[in-house]
Formats: structure tokens, sequence, C-alpha cells
């Protein structure tokens, strides 16, 4: 594999490489050795564009090589709210399309974006915390990131101890997901969200960033002082979190 050819990096969290495919084909191959060391390994799952061709690959390893998922249990992190699981749009349905209707994987969890009372949701999102903590919490994390800084849909002002719970979304998240809308009216206000404390209880967390549009987000979740402004920088108090990046999205940290 083509490590990037720029200035190396000083910090060993971060792993640059030439372009978004090797990005992706390193986070793969991760994957794919945790699931052969630990068949019953726990997966945490993002949406978006950046992790697509993650999930590409471990379709490729389980049709090709025979990589098993049958035992391995994932949880996404997040939903919009309101939003029926079957609506092209969510991410239940996202997750179905790009990955889990072509693997075998049989315990796949999304939060649940059905409108229901307050009180349902919050009960749901306690049970959410529940069922990651009885298989054992999440070994692996993967994680994109947003232009607000966001992880999951953990928006400025986030709490480092927040949970599972419902959020608001900020006006420049609906602005991106706009367009996968079909305009800004139909994207949804709220979300689902597992909370930073609950991503910060994975045992390994992987943030994956491609494209300059994401290098000043990059810089500012790796350099900034940890802050609920940018809620990425609670990751820097993380143990065992690594930044896979390519050259575009690395090119402000690099040679700090
Ligand atoms: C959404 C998701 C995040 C994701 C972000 C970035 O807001 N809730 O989990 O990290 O989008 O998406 P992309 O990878 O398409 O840039």
């Amino acid at each position: 594999m083509a490590a990037s050819t720029l200035a190396p990096v000083a910090d060993e969290r971060i792993i640059v490489d030439e372009d978004y495919g090797q990005v992706c084909d390193r986070v793969a191959d991760l994957i794919a050795t945790l699931i052969t060391a630990k068949p019953t390994a726990v997966l945490g799952m993002a949406t978006g564009s950046t992790p697509r061709g993650v999930y590409e690959r471990l379709i490729r390893l389980h049709q090709r090589d025979g990589l098993d998922f049958s035992r391995v249990t994932c949880f996404n992190l997040d939903e919009y709210y309101p939003i029926e699981a079957a609506s092209p749009h969510s991410y239940h349905e996202f997750m179905n399309r790009v990955l889990f209707s072509s693997i075998n994987c049989r315990q796949w969890h999304v939060p649940n974006g059905l409108p229901r009372t307050p009180e349902a949701i919050a009960e749901d999102c306690l049970r959410y915390e529940e069922l990651i903590r009885a298989v054992g919490g999440i070994d692996l994390q993967i994680l994109g990131i947003g232009r607000t800084g966001h992880i999951g849909f953990n928006e400025p002002g986030s709490s480092p101890f927040s949970r599972t719970r419902l959020v608001h979304l900020d006006a420049a998240t609906r602005r991106d997901a706009a367009a996968g809308f079909g305009g800004l009216e139909n994207v949804p206000t709220q979300a689902i969200s597992m909370g930073v404390c609950t991503i910060m209880e994975a045992k390994q967390i992987v943030l994956m960033a491609s494209g300059a549009s994401k290098a000043e987000i990059v810089r500012a979740a790796l350099q900034e002082k940890p802050t609920a402004e940018i809620p990425a920088t609670y990751l820097q108090f993380h143990p065992n979190l690594r930044y896979f990046l390519d050259e575009a999205a690395a090119s402000l940290c690099l040679g700090t």
C-alpha cells in the first residue's frame, strides 16, 4: 500500500495515504483483522459518504474471501428524526443498501427514527445504550466528521458526558444534507445520536476524513483545545484513536 509521499507527520495517531481508496483499504483491513481475531466483534458504524468505500471493501472481503459477519454485532451512530426506517433517506435504509444487504451480519442496530413521544424516545435511547453494554461495548467505532466538527450528530454545544439522545441539527449540517433530501425543507430538523460519552467508550476509534473540504475541520479537531464548540476535539482524550486521512484532508496538519 503506497503511503503518502508528503512530509511525514510527527503524530503517530495520524495515518496519511495518498488517496481515498488507500485510506479505505487500510480501514477495511483493520476491520477484517479484528473480525478474524474476534468473530464476535462489536462494530460502531457511521453513515455519510466517507465510510462507503470501506463498506464496499467489506462486501468484497465477505463475498470473495468469506469474511464472516454472522457473529458480529453492529451499532450505527445515528438516525434522522422523524423518519420511517423504510424511507430512502433514512440511515437505516442507507446502511441496508450500502452494506448489510450484501453481508451476513444478523445483528445490526440503527436508532429508531419513528415519530413518538419524548418519553418513548428517551426510553429507547436508554435501551440502545444497554444493548451496547450487553454485548460488551464497542470494539471499534468508525467515525466520519461533519463540517461543524460533529461526530455522529453531536453538534457544537454537545456535552462530553452526552449519551444517546434526541438532538437538534445545525443549519450547516442540514444544508449539507439538502441535496440528498431534494431540498432543505425536506431535511429533518432533529436526529437521534449516540452521545460523545457513548462514542468515547468505544475501545478503539477510527476517524476517517477525505478531501480538501475536510482539511480545516480535521486540523481543528486535532489541534484546537478540546471544546464543546468542536465536539470532535473531545476525541483527543481517547487513548486508542487513529485518524485515517487522505493527503487532501491532512493538508493542514502535515509537518506538525
Ligand atoms: C452526517 C453523519 C456523520 C458523518 C457526516 C459527514 O452528518 N451523521 O456521522 O460523519 O455526515 O458525512 P460525509 O462523510 O458525507 O462527509
